[in-house]
């Protein structure tokens, strides 16, 4: 597949035109609370997250707290990280968690059969999880091995980490140096189920979800939020079985979908990419749009009280291996075209909140869609990194509705659902807890500048401050040797006169207004 042909033109919807496009943020129409746990993220035992990448070990020469990279770990502390997920991935269906406990030296090793062959020597296991967790100040979200695991390992594991009373596991954990149980609320039955996570039918895993989960106890106060492995992009008869079979004895069920192309017998580059490529896509990230509201549908029909979440805990963008790095590493770089692919996402994301209730990037370091990227002692921020920093003002804020008039640009009809029609500008909107209201704006396009008009209807705002992340090149990058191509900036292009706000949005661009 070429690319030359995808981007068939631009064409004028509505009544925008070029330079004039308009959004109206709708203050007296508040919808549903956005929960912080949008703002999730994922860590996996796969290439450099781990090891190198969040743990380098008490012993080595980066700085380090207790064998975290003190650089990492600050970056994430400012990023306000509600929840993540760890150890996997398909890693979880093949880790047994006793081998990551007890002295170091006594820890058997493995082979990571899934991502590179690459030997584990679970010197980072459980404590080294829940201590990272309290470090950075985010619930922990577990991810149990059904795929080559027994009920019995699990439901052990569970004990060791929630139980307060003289259990056999809260023993062993105490005499691993562990007092207290540490907090557990969200608690995935496998991964993946239908692939790397077992193979499995809807049918037989919804039986073996049932198995496990029922062995999954409450120990002294704690509530299990219990997640069922959920569908992959398309395949709605997964969340149609779960429904029905799995029901009310799951909190959660989950969702993967990456912006993943595959042309050329490849998934592209994640630095060396053209126009179209880019407008593609935005386009295949909007997608999840549509997937987002076919899954929801069938919730919605099978559980018309709203009991079970959707948790789409895998999204972002996934391209080719950075030359020279390690086979199935899965180590890219990224752009301000990922940063887009962040931006718009969460615009979507937080219009289907009433369902979906978390969402977790992958991945959090040096793999995939990563906030954060390092080599030895080095560490860069990525774009994306900006985005969540910028977009986490909308953290356990209200959703309030915004319209989009603006030009649309045509990317052609090689998505399953996509329309082909592309807007030029993504917008969403919130109420903090103070009464603050937020309001993101992204200007998609890679050519243009936009003026953009909002209308304030109802609102006395007369003043708003603002933060932008843009790069003249939508190519732009953050490197070892120049970290600080792409960051984030005061934004000035704003004023406010008589309830109508003036934006001027550089292309490439993703801004947060803050009214006052
Ligand atoms: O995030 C990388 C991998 O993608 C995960 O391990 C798996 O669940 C998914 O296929």
């Amino acid at each position: 597949m070429t690319f030359k042909s995808l981007l068939v033109g631009t064409m004028l919807m509505g009544t925008a035109s070029m330079n004039a496009q308009t959004v109206t943020l709708h203050a007296d129409q508040p919808g549903d609370v956005i929960p912080k746990e949008i703002y999730g993220q994922f860590a996996e035992h796969l290439g450099t997250c781990i090891y190198g990448g969040l743990w380098v070990g008490r012993d080595s020469k980066i700085a380090n707290t207790d064998g975290y990279r003190t650089d990492v770990l600050h970056a994430l502390q400012e990023l306000h990280v509600p929840v993540l997920r760890w150890p996997g991935g398909c890693f979880a269906d093949e880790y047994h968690w006793m081998d990551g406990i007890g002295p170091k030296e006594k820890r058997p090793k493995m082979v990571n059969n899934n991502w590179g062959g690459t030997v584990e020597d679970n010197s980072f296991g459980t404590h080294e999880f829940f201590n990272l967790c309290e470090l950075i100040g985010c619930e922990p979200y577990l991810s149990g091995n059904v795929g080559s695991g027994t009920v019995e390992e699990l439901a052990k594991w569970v004990e060791y980490i929630t139980s307060d009373g003289d259990s056999p596991m809260a023993n062993l954990r105490r005499q691993n140096g562990r007092d207290k149980s540490w907090n557990l609320k969200y608690l995935g039955v496998g991964n993946e189920s239908w692939g790397c996570g077992g193979s499995m039918r809807p049918e037989y895993y919804s039986d073996l979800y049932r198995r496990y989960s029922t062995y999954c106890r409450n120990y002294d106060g704690h509530n299990l939020f219990k997640v069922a492995s959920g569908a992959t992009d398309y395949d709605y008869n997964w969340t149609t079985v779960l429904m029905d079979q799995v029901g009310n004895r799951m909190n959660g069920l989950s969702l993967h979908y990456y912006t993943v192309a595959g042309w050329d017998g490849s998934k592209g580059s994640a630095t060396t990419f053209d126009k179209a490529q880019y407008y593609w896509t935005v386009g295949k990230c909007r997608e999840i749009e549509d997937v987002l509201k076919k899954h929801i549908a069938i919730m919605d029909e099978k559980d018309p009280q709203n009991n079970i979440a959707l948790l789409l805990d895998e999204w972002g963008t996934w391209w080719d291996e950075e030359p020279g790095t390690i086979k199935g590493h899965l180590f890219q770089q990224n752009s301000m075209r990922d940063a887009i692919v962040a931006s718009t996402s969460f615009d979507i994301f937080h219009k289907y909140t009433r369902r979906l209730k978390m969402c977790n990037i992958a991945q959090i370091v040096n793999v995939l869609q990563s906030m954060i990227l390092t080599k030895d002692d080095k560490m860069v921020l990525t774009p994306t990194y900006y985005v969540f920093k910028q977009y986490s003002v909308h953290q356990d804020a209200t959703y309030l509705p915004v319209d989009v008039e603006c030009e649309e640009m045509s990317v052609g009809g090689v998505m399953r659902h996509f329309p082909g029609n592309l807007p030029m500008v993504s917008a969403t909107a919130s109420r903090d807890k103070q009464g603050t209201i937020h309001l993101s704006l992204t200007n998609v396009s890679a050519d243009k500048d936009q003026a953009v008009t909002v209308n304030l209807p109802g609102l006395k705002a007369k003043k708003a401050t603002g933060v932008i992340l843009t790069s003249p090149g939508i190519n732009d990058l953050n490197t070892f040797e120049n970290p600080n191509k792409v960051k984030e900036a005061p934004f000035k292009e704003v004023s406010i006169k008589n309830n109508q706000m003036s934006v001027k949005l550089p292309k490439n661009s993703i801004v947060t207004l803050t009214l006052q």
